[in-house]
């Protein structure tokens, strides 16, 4: 054990160099049904082709495995993002960009997520639609069987929704496409993710 190679990491800046990208997290927030899922998946696609190595990660999937433990309590909701950001860091620092698609509904969450990943790796982007919008296109049912009240604690039906106070990016998806959209978001992210010496 005398060889001094063995006792260090690899730092991340030269995992960014391999890969030729910085990574960073964007982390998509909004209501249910206001369109992070379309849009991460369509961003993957699109970094993907341009040549990013990139990992999506989604509310949906996320709860039916590493978290599938976790209710939609306001403590459970906060232990569900304390993991994917944990989740996010060390993709991070393997040089690999993530694109989060999660609720995260309260400031005081996304601000944990932030202060685990590291506010120079953080990208927030609020997914906006307002709740009518949301319910009506209601894709799941979800919307519907709260308001029945057969789905409790429900976001922004009955557990609240905060607005992000000071996003990098606010996507309004009852304005725009999804074309228009996803536009917007690669001619924001693509000069945060480029690699520059
Ligand atoms: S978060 O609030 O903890 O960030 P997350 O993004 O992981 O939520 O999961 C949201 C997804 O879980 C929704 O898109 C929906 O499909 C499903 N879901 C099931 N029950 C609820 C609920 N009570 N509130 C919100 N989403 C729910």
């Amino acid at each position: 054990m005398s060889n001094p190679n063995l006792k260090t990491k690899i730092p991340q800046l030269e995992k960014e160099l391999r890969l030729h990208q910085r990574a960073k997290s964007i982390w998509m927030t909004g209501l249910s049904c206001a369109g992070k899922t379309t849009l991460g998946l369509g961003l993957e696609k699109e970094l993907f082709h341009l040549g990013y190595f990139i990992q999506l990660l989604d509310g949906d999937d996320v709860r039916s495995g590493l978290n599938k433990d976790l209710s939609y309590s306001e403590l459970d909701r906060k232990e569900n993002i304390r993991r994917i950001a944990e989740v996010n860091s060390l993709y991070n620092n393997s040089g690999i960009i993530t694109i989060n698609c999660f609720i995260s509904p309260t400031n005081v969450i996304r601000q944990m997520a932030r202060a685990i990943i590291g506010a120079d790796r953080f990208i927030e982007v609020f997914v906006k639609a307002p709740l009518s919008l949301c319910e009506e296109r209601d894709v799941k049912g979800f919307y519907k069987k709260a308001r029945q009240g057969l789905i409790k604690q429900f976001t922004g039906i009955d557990s609240p929704f905060e607005e992000p106070v000071n996003p990098d990016l606010v996507l309004e998806t009852s304005i725009f496409s999804v074309d228009q959209t996803l536009a917007t978001m690669i001619k924001f992210v693509v000069p945060h993710i480029q690699y520059q010496k």
